[in-house]
């Protein structure tokens, strides 16, 4: 994976929402939802990232699929720019990045059928025309396990887990490159988790798939992530190898996260206290800036020495 080409480069990217105005009608402050992230993920690679809610994960995501123009820094998709293209420069990407979130309940629009579902992307990009477009969307629906005969339903005849992949058949109906997953199972009953996980990683080795993984769950995105990025606070804190971060966490917020999960071990009072007094001087320019203390283990700050 390490000389597989960069694909994804995040560089300084900063995503500041306005709070308000004041009563002259100028913006009162700005919320740092993504205040200065950078990293990169390779062809082929899965980058997990994880982080309490609020700390900036999906925004990160949508400036990546370029939902929202972003307040400074930049993100490369395969060495181009992407932050000043237009509809009509990013038109290349909008078929290469494809997504999938975390509702499946509200992203497919409950009028369309299967095979109108499927196909609406391939049509926007020109994909295979008539019975050929038919029948992609048949083998599509067989990968992602569902059957020939669901072409004719529509999205409310299916179950949470079967939905979910409806709208990844629909993201990949278009042959893309690059896969935002923002929570992709977040929603789905726990027996079902599993089975899509596994999926989509089949999937990623059958077509060469780049995956962002964003998620709550940390068992999931150490299974399936081959490196990961903790966000806090609108920062990434630490970024590691999957068993590095779970082996070997240096950041007190990693430490948190991960001794969170394990329900019966409450936060200890000195962990706490290390997250409190890096919370307190997270806004400094020194705090954002990652350091990497070994091969491929990058944290913010001075921890991890
Ligand atoms: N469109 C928006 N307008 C204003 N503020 C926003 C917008 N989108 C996100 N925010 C704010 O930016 C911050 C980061 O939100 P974001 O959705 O990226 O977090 P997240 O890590 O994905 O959280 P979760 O785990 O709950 O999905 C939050 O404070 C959120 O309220
Ligand atoms: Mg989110």
């Amino acid at each position: 994976m390490s000389e597989n080409k960069v694909l994804v480069e995040v560089n300084n990217l900063k995503k500041h929402f306005p709070k308000g105005k004041d009563l002259r009608g100028r913006d009162k402050s700005v919320l740092k939802a993504v205040d200065g992230v950078s990293f990169q993920i390779r062809q082929g690679e899965t980058f997990g990232l994880v982080g309490e809610s609020g700390s900036g994960k999906s925004t990160v995501g949508r400036c990546l699929l370029r939902l929202y123009d972003y307040t400074d820094g930049e993100v490369f998709y395969d060495g181009k720019p992407l932050g000043k293209l237009g509809e009509k420069g990013l038109k290349p990407f909008r078929r290469q990045i494809q997504s999938i979130f975390q509702d499946p309940y509200s992203s497919l629009n409950p009028s369309l059928n299967v095979l109108e579902l499927i196909s609406e992307p391939m049509r926007i990009h020109g994909l295979y025309r008539g019975e050929e477009r038919k029948e992609a969307v048949a083998e599509l629906l067989e990968k992602v396990g569902l059957k020939r005969e669901h072409l004719y339903r529509f999205p409310h005849e299916f179950s949470g887990g079967q939905r979910q992949r409806i709208s990844i058949a629909r993201a990949l109906s278009v042959r893309p490159e690059f896969v935002v997953c923002d929570e992709p199972i977040s929603a789905l009953d726990v027996s079902v988790q599993a089975q899509v996980v596994n999926m989509l990683e089949d999937l990623q080795a059958e077509f060469g798939l780049t995956y962002l993984f964003i998620a709550h769950d940390l068992s999931m995105v150490r299974h399936i992530s081959d490196r990961i990025g903790v966000m806090y606070g609108g920062r990434l804190v630490e970024v590691a190898e999957s068993d590095e971060l779970y082996d070997n966490p240096l950041h007190p917020y990693t430490k948190a996260l991960l001794s969170s999960i394990l329900e019966t071990d409450p936060l200890k009072a000195s962990q706490r206290i290390q997250l409190e007094t890096y919370a307190a001087g997270r806004g400094s320019e020194e705090a954002a800036v990652l350091r990497e203390v070994s091969p491929g283990h990058y944290v913010a700050g001075d921890y991890g020495n």
